[in-house]
């Protein structure tokens, strides 16, 4: 069984990362998102705030499933018998970063490979930071997020 995680932080779940959710789901026999607690980041919702929202969107994806981790990753695909760690790219920026911790993770455990997907052109924008601002300044959420994670969104700010 072919297993793969998907990590981040998830502050909140976007459309673009819902995208690469669903596309990496038909790729592996089971995916994995990991929500990263990361103690040293103020995040807008708390890790399990993060986790109840991506549950609410990955309800009709079978193979699909999402946890809280903290600490390294790839102890994190180690636990859940996991060979490739799913990563997104929109921009050469994000190619620059994530080369670097591709890299870093492989020299942790060679076991793991990084497989990169590319957005889909119409996400490429959507980051969760963006959305945070467009949020906080009352703009238009539709389109970048979720409906439900718009709610909840609203909730907070
Ligand atoms: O959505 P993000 O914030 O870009 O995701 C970053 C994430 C969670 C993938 C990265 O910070 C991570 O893997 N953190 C876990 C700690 C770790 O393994 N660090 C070493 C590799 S960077």
């Amino acid at each position: 069984m072919r297993t793969a995680v998907y990590p981040g932080s998830f502050d909140p779940i976007t459309n673009g990362h819902l995208d690469i959710i669903r596309r990496a789901s038909k790729l592996y026999d089971r995916l994995i998102v990991g929500v990263l607690d990361n103690i040293n980041k103020k995040p807008l919702f708390s890790a399990m705030e993060r986790k109840e929202m991506i549950d609410t969107q990955i309800k009709d994806l079978p193979n699909v499933s999402c946890d809280v981790f903290s600490g390294l990753l790839v102890d994190f695909a180690k636990q859940n018998g996991a060979s490739v760690i799913i990563k997104g790219l929109r921009t050469v920026a994000d190619f620059e970063y994530e080369f670097q911790m591709a890299l870093l993770n492989k020299a942790l455990n060679p076991e793991y490979e990084t497989v990169f997907m590319m957005t889909d052109s119409k996400y490429s924008y959507i980051s969760s930071s963006m959305v945070k601002e467009v949020a906080k300044y009352k703009g238009e959420l539709n389109g970048l997020i979720p409906p439900d994670v718009i709610d909840k969104i609203k909730d907070k700010i």
